[in-house]
Order: structure tokens, then C-alpha cells, then sequence
């Protein structure tokens, strides 16, 4: 591996032009293998010998499924790790992890309780590392998201993508997208529970078009993409303040009908029905989020391609 890999920590540090590349790819190859059975690799295997290291320190389904299906497509194996059964759970450190398995694998994907850890491996490493969710942010999710909503919608530059609910690390990696591939994003937070402000700063600054309320009626206004999360992620501690301040961002029928017409509804999962959206929503024609669960198998494997310098 050379001396500098090229981590996928952000979306904000990616070029416009590597986005579009990982998007242009996910859809490739997911219109490239259309009904063949899941573990079946690609005809071209390009990751054939490639090894990729997991490490969870928060639960997952749907990154640690799609990173290993993915990985298979590929042609690669993979090592699926709980943290606290690995010696960081002793006290080894982040750095030393990452020396040993930068000689051991040629990936490293973590999902972190604290984003500074997941800089601090990477920086220790020398093969690429992926940020799998951290309390920052969530960009592989994005990836998804993204290709799904030009999979429904077409080109995103130009539409109104309405976030409603917890400013939260899914809604900073929409932050950082909105300036990379210009569509205006619209946020509708409680007060207390708003996006990060150097974050909507810092896009801003870079051209992103990004409208901040507490109204979420203001925000949902026309939107072609409505998306929300849980009000309560992990690691958050404050459930009961949470459960009062977040009703009036609930994602249901009257909500949608503010919308566009042809408005797609998008939740990256796992939902808290009858909280966060309506039954009626979620599994409603206008729902994409079974496309957008399936896509974060196409995503994560052009994030991989890019990672290892494939695209
Ligand atoms: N959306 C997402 O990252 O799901 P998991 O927590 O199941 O990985
Ligand atoms: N915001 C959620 C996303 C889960 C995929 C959390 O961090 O728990």
C-alpha cells in the first residue's frame, strides 16, 4: 500500500468529481448484476485477494451486511469485529490497532462511538479507512441515499431535500454533500437539537445552499425528498427529552402532502414506527427506503473500489 491511502472519512473531503465517480459506479454495477444471486461476485472480481477489517462499536445490520456482501461481490473476503472482543476493548490503542492491521488487511472500516478516533486510525494507518458511523457523521449512508434519490427523482442538483428531526450524524453528511453536488437542503430541527453549526457554516461557505428552521412546515415546503431519522441515536442519553421536543418533525401523510407531489420519502433505518414516520409513510408508494437499504450495497462496494484506488 503506498503512503498515502485514500481514507473515506467524509464526504466533505471527497472532490466533486470522486463523488460522482463512486455514484456513477455503485449504479454500474448494480445495473450490471441485476438478478443474479447476492453472493455471486462480479464478472470482473476486482477486489479477488482484497481483505477488509470491521470494527463495530455500535450494533449494525445493515453497514455490517452490505460491507460483507459487498466485499463478496467484489471477489474479497472480509473480518467482522466487536471492539470490546478485540484488545481495543483492554486498552490497546487506536494508533497500535492500526499499525497491526494495516499489515494484516488491505481495508479497515470502523464505525466509532467518537469521530476523533476514527481520524486518529486513519492517521496511524497505512491502508484506507472508512468511517462506518461515527457521533459526527454517516457518509457511506449518503452514498446510498444519494444514488437512490437520482434512481427515483433524477439529477439531485436543482432539488429541495427537506431534513426534518434530529440535526444529527446523517444529517451533517447531507450537509456535507449539498455543496458537492447542489441541491438545496432544508432543515427543520428543534432548537435544542439542531445541526451542527460549523458544519452548515463551513458548506455554506462553500457555496451550499442550506436553509435552517425550527418550522418544519417551512422546511417540508415543496420538497422533492423528504428524510428523517430516529430522535434518539446511539449513544444519545436524554430519551425523554428527546420524545417531547420531536412530534412536530414527525414524518406523516399530512406532513408529506406539504411536499411536491412526486415527493420521495427516505429513512437510512432502522425506523421507529409511529415516532420518527407513520406506518402509512414508510410503507406507502412514495417510501424508497427498501431501495435505499438495498443501495448500500452498491455504495459501499464503489466506495471500496475507490478506496483502493479501482476508480
Ligand atoms: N443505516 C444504517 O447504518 O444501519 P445499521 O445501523 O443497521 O448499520
Ligand atoms: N442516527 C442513527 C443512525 C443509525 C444508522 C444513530 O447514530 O444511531
Amino acid at each position: 500500500m503506498s503512503a498515502s491511502p485514500r481514507h473515506f472519512l467524509d464526504i466533505s473531503a471527497l472532490s466533486k468529481a470522486e463523488l460522482r465517480a463512486i455514484l456513477d459506479e455503485a449504479r454500474r454495477r448494480k445495473d450490471a448484476r441485476k438478478g443474479w444471486p447476492k453472493g455471486q461476485h462480479d464478472s470482473d472480481a476486482p477486489l479477488d485477494g482484497h481483505v477488509l477489517a470491521m470494527i463495530f462499536q455500535k450494533n449494525s445490520t445493515r453497514t455490517r451486511v452490505s460491507f460483507e456482501v459487498g466485499m463478496a461481490q467484489l471477489g474479497g473476503g472480509v473480518i467482522s469485529l466487536n471492539a470490546n472482543d478485540t484488545q481495543l476493548g483492554r486498552g490497546e490503542t487506536i494508533e497500535d490497532t492500526a499499525r497491526v492491521l494495516s499489515r494484516m488487511v488491505d481495508a479497515v472500516m470502523i464505525r466509532a462511538n467518537v469521530h476523533q478516533d476514527v481520524v486518529d486510525f486513519a492517521a496511524a494507518a497505512d491502508v484506507p479507512v472508512i468511517n462506518g458511523l461515527t457521533d459526527l457523521s454517516h457518509p457511506c449512508q449518503i452514498i446510498a441515499d444519494l444514488m437512490t434519490i437520482e434512481e427515483w427523482s433524477g439529477d439531485v442538483a436543482g432539488k429541495t431535500v427537506a431534513w426534518l428531526g434530529d440535526g444529527n450524524n446523517v444529517c451533517t453528511s447531507f450537509i456535507h454533500a449539498a455543496e458537492k453536488l447542489n441541491f438545496r437542503l432544508a432543515i427543520a430541527t428543534p432548537g435544542q437539537y439542531a445541526a451542527r453549526t460549523q458544519e452548515v457554516a463551513a458548506a455554506r461557505a462553500a457555496g451550499a445552499d442550506i436553509f435552517v428552521t425550527t418550522d418544519a412546515s417551512k422546511a417540508i415546503a415543496n420538497a422533492h425528498v423528504v428524510v428523517t431519522d430516529t430522535w434518539v441515536s446511539m449513544g444519545d442519553v436524554d430519551k425523554e427529552a428527546r420524545e417531547a421536543a420531536f412530534p412536530p418533525y414527525a414524518i406523516t401523510e399530512e406532513a408529506m402532502a406539504k411536499a411536491a407531489s412526486n415527493a420521495i420519502f427516505l429513512h437510512c433505518l432502522p425506523a421507529h414506527r409511529g415516532e420518527e414516520v407513520s406506518d402509512a409513510v414508510i410503507d406507502g408508494p412514495r417510501s424508497a427506503v427498501w431501495d435505499e437499504a438495498e443501495n448500500r450495497i452498491h455504495a459501499q462496494k464503489a466506495v471500496l473500489l475507490w478506496c483502493l484506488n479501482k476508480i
